[in-house]
């Protein structure tokens, strides 16, 4: 399986923190924010990377990642999303890396404490279709929302309800198999003018071969102020991503 970390965007709810740099540069108590999600699929057993960045700063994830040599990488790919088209615009841009093999998508803020190894094994094993992983959060309104039924099919998500039906949020970390990018060329912008990853999965789900995971430990997005401090403190009393998981 290959790995694709999606870290194009403006980071405009961190502005001015990202007014002269990308949003996964910024720091992450002892590290630029890039460097979880990349440990995160290194974690798993997926060492074949993309990354997908844009806006100003993109040369600056090659000098900070080099060939990945931090991450005891032999190479890393890159690749420039123009202009700001949402999470699904920029995984389009992962077709010719993907080459057919199913793929590992994470967003570029999210930090988990554990690892996703079960998720991706599963995932292997799965015929079709695609898989996500969810965990129970407070504050469901502020992310994807799933309904789940008895066997882990996922039925239904919505995108920021006003009233989530469940408090399962559908955390950043995505499994695919090759017809995403078809499904991606069927979307339409969203009400927030962009590609939506949960019409994607939407999509899986009217296929009826979207699974899902619960994540073990603990999640966190660092898109907003709040939830970047709160990545720098989970970080640094917990740990996140070891090198030893
Ligand atoms: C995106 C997705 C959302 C998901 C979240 C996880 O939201 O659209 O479904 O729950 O990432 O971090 P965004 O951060 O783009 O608002």
């Amino acid at each position: 399986m290959k790995g694709v970390v999606l870290a194009g965007g403006l980071g405009s709810r961190l502005y001015p923190l990202t007014k002269v740099t990308n949003k996964h540069l910024l720091p992450v108590f002892d590290k630029p924010m890039i460097y979880y999600p990349i440990q995160c699929l290194v974690n798993a057993g997926i060492t074949d990377i993309l990354i997908v960045t844009g806006g100003n700063s993109a040369g600056h994830f090659l000098q900070l990642l080099g060939n990945g040599a931090d991450f005891g990488l032999q190479d890393v790919s890159y690749t420039y999303q123009q202009g700001e088209g949402g999470i699904a615009d920029a995984l389009r841009l992962a077709k010719h890396f993907a080459d057919g093999e199913k793929i590992c998508v994470v967003l570029g803020d999210n930090i988990i404490e554990k690892n996703i190894s079960r998720a991706v094994k599963d995932f292997e094993r799965q015929e079709r279709g695609a898989k996500i992983l969810l965990k129970k959060v407070e504050d469901p309104h502020r992310f994807g929302v799933a309904t789940v039924d008895r066997n882990g099919r996922v039925t239904k998500i919505v995108e920021k309800p006003k009233q989530p039906e469940t408090d399962l949020a559908v955390i950043g970390i995505y499994l695919y198999d090759a017809r995403v990018f078809d499904f991606i060329e069927k979307l339409s912008p969203s009400e927030r003018g962009e590609l939506e990853i949960t019409d994607v999965n939407n999509f899986y789900v009217k296929d009826g071969t979207l699974t899902s995971d619960v994540l073990d430990g603990w999640w966190t997005d660092a898109g907003t102020f709040e939830s970047l401090y709160r990545a720098s403190t989970m970080v640094r009393e917990g740990g996140a991503n070891r090198m030893d998981d």
